[in-house]
């Protein structure tokens, strides 16, 4: 029997933090396309890491049961990283809301119920939620704590309430940083830690897409004017990453790190700031 990681979504951000704690670890690779995880689990298996690609859906809780069952034929679940998802450009309103947003908080509740003593997880947000105002005690409140299966059904989240799939992607991400609070009190329960790490521009096949898509000049304009000057690499979030899964992170939890080469900072009050 081995230490089990679960990892959702065989990108490049998940890859990269993978490779940081996985060393004697059983990895389980769960993705929605399995060639992706096929792709990578060969690239982490070459380079000496002990990887089982699985086909998931991180929206279907179903789906996740299986990903975590498949898990316990090695061991004992002790860490979690959920870096699957879909951006503005690769998917409509309600499969970005059914995936980033009801998926994740699934996986964070189901995930929480098995991790181990000790155990500690990782989800990736985006400094995209972090451009958007804010929402208010009441609102931030029901996405943090509303029963999974009632989340879409809030009122904030009724398709007439939501602009485009960008908006979409803001309220996932925000409800991403409020469940990783809500949940840190019951992982907590297991001195359990789990975390949201929410990255600026990363250059991924996910970003390119962005690139090539309607807001391209938006997302270049952006990490051209902030301070950092260029968008980062899935290298740099896993820096991030290994603080908050290591023990030189277990004062951390129930937090969100963001990591966007200070365009939020701009955002709000530098060169990127949107005109009134
Ligand atoms: N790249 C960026 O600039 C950036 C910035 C902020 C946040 N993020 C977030 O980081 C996470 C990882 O993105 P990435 O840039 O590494 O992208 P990526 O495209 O390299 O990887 C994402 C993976 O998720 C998988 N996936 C999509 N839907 C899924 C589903 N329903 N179930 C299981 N797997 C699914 C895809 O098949 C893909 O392999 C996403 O949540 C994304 O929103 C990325």
């Amino acid at each position: 029997m081995k230490e089990v990681i679960l990892w959702t979504g065989a990108g490049q951000i998940g890859m990269a933090i993978a490779r940081r704690i996985g060393f004697g670890k059983k990895i389980i690779i769960g993705d929605k396309n399995l060639d992706n995880a096929k792709v990578i689990a060969k690239i982490m298996k070459e380079a000496g890491f002990d990887v089982v690609p699985v086909e998931m859906d991180i929206s279907s809780r179903e789906s996740i049961l299986n990903l975590i069952a498949e898990g316990q034929k090695y061991g004992e679940i002790t860490a979690l990283i959920n870096a699957a998802g879909v951006s503005p450009s690769q998917a409509p309103i309600e499969t970005i809301l059914k995936v980033d947003l009801y998926g994740t908080a699934v996986l964070l509740e189901e995930v929480g119920k098995v991790i181990a003593h000790g155990g500690v997880g990782v989800t990736i947000s985006s400094q995209s939620g972090h451009r958007m105002p804010q929402l208010g005690v009441e609102i931030d409140e029901q996405l943090a704590t509303t029963p999974t299966e009632e989340l879409l059904s809030l009122e904030v989240l009724r398709p007439e309430n939501i602009k485009d799939t960008l908006h979409a992607y803001q309220m996932a991400k925000r409800c991403n940083v409020k469940r990783v609070m809500f949940e840190s009190i019951r992982w907590g329960e297991k001195n359990a830690r789990i975390n949201s790490i929410s990255p600026g521009i990363i250059v991924t096949p996910l970003a390119i897409d962005e690139f090539n898509g309607p807001r391209g000049e938006f997302y270049k304009n952006m990490f051209a004017k902030c301070p950092a000057g260029r968008p980062g690499t899935a290298d740099e979030v896993a820096n991030v990453a290994e603080l908050l899964m290591m023990p030189e992170g277990a004062f951390i939890t129930g937090t969100d790190f963001l990591i966007d080469g200070g365009a939020t900072a701009s955002y709000f009050y530098g060169p990127l700031k949107p005109a009134e």
